[in-house]
C-alpha cells in the first residue's frame, strides 16, 4: 500500500548503498529493494541471449520479461544462481548501458514499485527518490570521493579472490558514474529534499546510526 513507509538510497557506485540499506531493512524489520541488480540481471540476459545493449526495444522486452527472484542472500535468473555473476565489473558496465533506455526503467517500474510491502521498505539505487518512490519519507543521497569509493571495490574484489587494478577501477567508476549523472531519464542526482551522506571519512556502522536517527526524527 502506498501509505507502507519507503526509505531511499540514492548515490553513485560502491558509496555502500547496499550495504547500508540491508543494514536499515534488517534494523527496521523492512523489506530490502536492490534494484541495481535488476538492471544487472537485464544486462546479463541480454549477454545471455545475443542482444545488443543498445537495441532498446529488445532489451525493454527482457527486462519487461525478466525472470528473476530474490530469495534470502541469494538471486536467480531463470533458476541459475546469478549472485556473484551479476557483480562483475563488466555487468556493471553493462547495466549502466541498457538503464539509460526510457523503455528499459518504464519496463521495471513496477517490478520495483510492487517491493514496497508492510511494514516498509529500504529501496537503493539512483532514481529510488526521484521516479520509483517520490513519496519516499526519508531520501538519502550516499556518497564518497572517487578516491574512496575506487578503494572500497578493490578491497572486495581482492576479498573474493579477484584480480583488481585500482588505477582501473577509478576509471571504471568514473566513466559509469558521468554515464549515470548525465543522462536524460532519471539521472543520477542530489534532490533537494535529500539528506546528503558523505561517508567518505565514515564507518558503514556510522552511517547506518545516522540514516537511522533521520528515520527515528520523522516518525
Ligand atoms: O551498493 P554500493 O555499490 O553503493 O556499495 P556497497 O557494495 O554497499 O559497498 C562497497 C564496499 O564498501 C563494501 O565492501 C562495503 O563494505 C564498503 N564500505 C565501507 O568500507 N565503508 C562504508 N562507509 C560503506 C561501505
Ligand atoms: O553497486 P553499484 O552502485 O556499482 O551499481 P548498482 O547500484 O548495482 O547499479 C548498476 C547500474 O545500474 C548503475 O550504474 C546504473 O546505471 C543502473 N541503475 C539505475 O540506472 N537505476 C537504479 N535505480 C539502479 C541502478
Amino acid at each position: 500500500p502506498s501509505s507502507t513507509p519507503v526509505i531511499a538510497i540514492d548515490g553513485p557506485s560502491a558509496s555502500g548503498k547496499g550495504t547500508v540499506a540491508a543494514r536499515i531493512a534488517a534494523a527496521l524489520g523492512f523489506h530490502y529493494l536492490d534494484s541495481g541488480a535488476l538492471y544487472r540481471l537485464t544486462a546479463l540476459a541480454a549477454i545471455h541471449r545475443g542482444v545488443d545493449f543498445k537495441s532498446q526495444q529488445e532489451v525493454a522486452s527482457i527486462a519487461a520479461t525478466l525472470n528473476a527472484s530474490f530469495l534470502e542472500g541469494m538471486i536467480l535468473l531463470d533458476d541459475e544462481d546469478a549472485t556473484e555473476t551479476i557483480r562483475s565489473e563488466a555487468i556493471g558496465e553493462g547495466a549502466s548501458q541498457v538503464a539509460t533506455h526510457p523503455l528499459v526503467r518504464q519496463a521495471l517500474l513496477q517490478r520495483q514499485r510492487d517491493f514496497q510491502r508492510d511494514p516498509g521498505l529500504v529501496a537503493d539505487g539512483r532514481d529510488m527518490g526521484s521516479v520509483v518512490f517520490p513519496n519516499a519519507v526519508l531520501k538519502v543521497f550516499l556518497t564518497a570521493s572517487p578516491a574512496e569509493r575506487a578503494n572500497r571495490r578493490h578491497k572486495q574484489l581482492i576479498a573474493k579472490g579477484e584480480s583488481a587494478i585500482l588505477t582501473d577501477i577509478l576509471q571504471d567508476i568514473e566513466q559509469r558514474d558521468a554515464r549515470d549523472r548525465a543522462r536524460t531519464v532519471a539521472p543520477l542526482q542530489i534532490l533537494p529534499d535529500a539528506k546528503l551522506l558523505d561517508t567518505t571519512q565514515m564507518g558503514i556502522d556510522c552511517a547506518v546510526r545516522q540514516v537511522l536517527n533521520w528515520y527515528a526524527e520523522i516518525i
